[in-house]
């Protein structure tokens, strides 16, 4: 799809579909949406344009997420009005534009509009400021309109070939440029975390998500060092060789960097880490079949920290980043770890293997030991870590955060919160660490069914404990994978979570 930002009047402007809004509630829309109305005044006489006659009729609430439909009949250059509903206006937010800007553009998709013409959402009645507001619009409409067919033999050929973002201000028109670029990143970069994750498991083993690490490296001008299975096992990786032992394809450790232009290597950085298990059985402690194909996106961490570097990149974010991918395939066979196994981990603690279901862990520790080399500022591992998590907090609900350091966990909030993903913090007590203390080694990776998603957290912290200890948070993703349906910016498929989040810190002051 290709964006253009262009000045003018959205109900003059040729296109196959044009995009207006209404708040919830509203009887006599004012701005883009009025003239819009006023141009569709069926004869000098009437009162109501089309829009208004569609709201007295009761047929057009704005309620969010609403996408009310109106025919042009030749008074318009354009042959269809789409109204994107934004929902009471005292509950306006950036996400909300997001929204609804997703529902309307994935609507013109499906009705096969090629050239669509939107309005911002937010800027001109909403009174957000233009440039977030531009941002957000053009991040809804790409992200809502995403479509995953690499594994379909005839793919659905509807898609929009242009977005045209009309601004009528033009003292706002830089401000809305500079915005839809930058959401025109950000949404290309979680449309593609969304891709690693719909990815077939037998497609996407670790090799293949190093493969496509380093070509977005190259393309996005970020540094990429990826280990093989001898250098995991030279640097010590317990934890990540042991999990991947079982499978027919080797583990990688991907290290992706960004330096700031003019900023040499040494300032302290931010460090991303995300589990990647390309697919997760739960080795010889295998897993239930039922369901388990969606164990393909038990690498949505390192899927959303691969599309966070890549946006980082684009947006030549101020921070200096550093991004770690252990890549990993979860199998049983005659060479996979066992129960009872006992591993010594990078950090040279030694684990008590009860649960190869319990790999995630195993894989971030070595990781988020590894992460101490740089003398981070902060460091956030995302992981699809617990079914506890999804218990907990629900699916598609929110993910679970943990965190030594109030700051850091705050900072990462607001950025979440800002970006509309949703987090809630959980307590990292020292109990949960009585748990996991093992009779025959150091710590097990299982404290059992109770408390689940805090013996898990407590069980990564050991590894950021001590020596070298940095602010940490760590986000439970498990139920932020997959979206059952399609709703607002959210495509039935994965979801891309945790990808705006991560930006967002990249780019806070
Ligand atoms: N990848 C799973 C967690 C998961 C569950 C992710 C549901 C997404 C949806 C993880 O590796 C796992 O199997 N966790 C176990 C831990 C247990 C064995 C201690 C779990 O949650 O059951
Ligand atoms: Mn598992
Ligand atoms: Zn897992």
């Amino acid at each position: 799809m290709r964006l253009s930002v262009i000045q003018g009047q959205i109900q003059t402007t040729p296109a196959d579909a044009i995009i207006v809004n209404l708040f919830e509630g509203v009887t006599a829309p004012g701005g883009a949406t009025g003239a819009v109305d006023a141009a569709l005044r069926l004869g000098k006489a009437e009162a109501h344009g089309a829009i208004s006659q569609l709201i007295h009729l009761g047929d057009l609430t704005g309620r969010l997420n609403e996408v009310g439909v109106v025919y042009t009949y030749n008074q318009l250059p354009a042959p269809r009005v789409f109204i994107a509903g934004l929902g009471k206006r005292e509950a306006f937010t950036l996400d909300r534009i997001r929204q609804a800007s997703g529902s309307a553009v994935r609507k013109a998709r499906d009705l096969g509009c090629k050239r669509v013409a939107t309005i911002v959402h937010g800027s001109g009645i909403g009174g957000l400021d233009p440039q977030r507001a531009a941002q957000a619009t053009v991040e809804g409409a790409l992200m809502g309109s995403y479509q995953f067919s690499e594994h379909k033999s005839q793919a659905d050929d509807r898609a929009i070939e242009e977005l045209l973002v009309v601004e009528y201000d033009g003292s706002k028109l830089d401000a809305v440029k500079a915005g839809a670029q930058a959401g025109e990143a950000i949404a290309r970069a979680v449309n593609a975390a969304r891709s690693l994750i719909n990815r077939a498991p037998n497609v996407l083993y670790p090799d293949a998500f190093a493969q496509a690490a380093r070509e977005m490296a190259a393309q996005h001008g970020l540094q990429c060092v990826v280990l093989t299975e001898a250098e995991i096992a030279t640097a010590g990786m317990g934890g990540v060789l042991a999990v991947s032992q079982g499978s027919q394809h080797p583990p990688r450790f991907v290290i992706l960097e960004y330096v700031p232009e003019g900023q040499e290597g040494e300032m302290p950085p931010l460090v991303f880490i995300g589990k990647g298990v390309t697919f997760d059985t739960g080795g010889i402690s295998i897993k239930p079949s039922d369901g388990m194909q969606a164990m393909k996106a038990d690498m949505s961490g390192a899927a959303a920290v691969f599309g966070a570097m890549q946006a980082i990149a684009d947006l030549k974010a101020r921070r200096r980043v550093i991004g770690l991918l252990p890549l990993v395939e979860n199998m049983p066979s005659g060479n996979a770890y066992r129960p009872g196994d006992v591993l010594t981990m990078m950090s040279g603690l030694k684990v008590e293997v009860v649960s190869t279901d319990a790999e995630g862990r195993l894989i971030l520790a070595d990781a988020l030991h590894y992460a101490k080399r740089y003398r981070p500022r902060g460091v956030v591992d995302l992981a699809t870590l617990t079914g506890a998590c999804v218990v907990a907090l629900g699916e598609g609900i929110a993910a679970g955060v943990f965190s030594n350091n109030d700051d850091w966990c705050a900072a990462v909030l607001r950025a979440a919160d800002e970006q509309g993903e949703r987090m809630w913090r959980l307590p990292l007590y020292s109990e949960y660490g009585d748990k996991i203390k093992s009779d025959v080694a150091d710590i097990k990776n299982s404290g059992g069914r109770t408390g689940g998603v805090g013996t898990s957290a407590y069980f990564l912290y050991h590894f950021v404990q001590g020596e070298g200890e940095y602010p940490w948070v760590h986000v439970d993703m498990a139920g932020m994978t997959f979206s059952p349906e399609n709703k607002g910016y959210l495509v039935k498929g994965a979801m891309g979570y945790g990808v705006r989040t991560l930006v967002a810190l990249a780019q806070a002051e």
